[in-house]
């Protein structure tokens, strides 16, 4: 039995323990947010928070997750008005989408680390993000203006 903390809820997993957190995720809690893209912890739209840093959902198996906090895109904000999400929408960011919980997630656990972070910062922390429809330099401008309180 796995037992962990979900945006901020107690919950329980007994299954196959080598089964990715994302799964559980989307599969079993209905947390759609985190997406499913390469499944190989290579593109970051699944990233989620574990115990406050930014991980990729579909390498992390349920036995590693044993007693951690989870945070999803569902749970960054309880009205979506995290500083991050505020930036997002204020430049439009997103095109499709898709990748864009992952995003969010990434540049959430980066300014709580590094809350004034420098170009450089913000585009080595986001290289593993990949978005398909090329919006990074809104990506980027967002989260400038998140660092700035904007
Ligand atoms: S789906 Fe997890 S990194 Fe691509
Ligand atoms: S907005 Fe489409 S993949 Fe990033």
């Amino acid at each position: 039995m796995v037992n962990l903390t979900i945006n901020g809820q107690q919950r329980s997993f007994d299954g196959d323990t080598s089964m990715p957190l994302m799964w559980f995720l989307r599969d079993e809690l209905g947390l759609t947010g985190t997406k499913f893209g390469c499944g190989a912890s290579l593109c970051g739209a699944c990233t989620v928070h574990v115990n406050g840093e930014a991980v990729r959902s579909c390498g992390l198996p349920m036995s590693d997750v044993g007693g951690k906090t989870v945070v999803t895109i569902e749970g960054l904000d309880a009205k979506g008005e995290h500083p991050v999400q505020v930036a997002w929408r204020n430049l439009g960011v997103p095109q499709c989408g898709y990748c864009q919980s992952g995003q969010i997630m990434q540049a959430a656990a980066l300014l709580k680390a590094t809350p004034a972070p420098t170009d450089k910062e913000i585009t080595d922390t986001m290289a593993g993000n990949i978005c398909r429809c090329g919006c990074y330099q809104r990506i980027h401008q967002a989260i400038r203006a998140a660092a700035k309180g904007a």
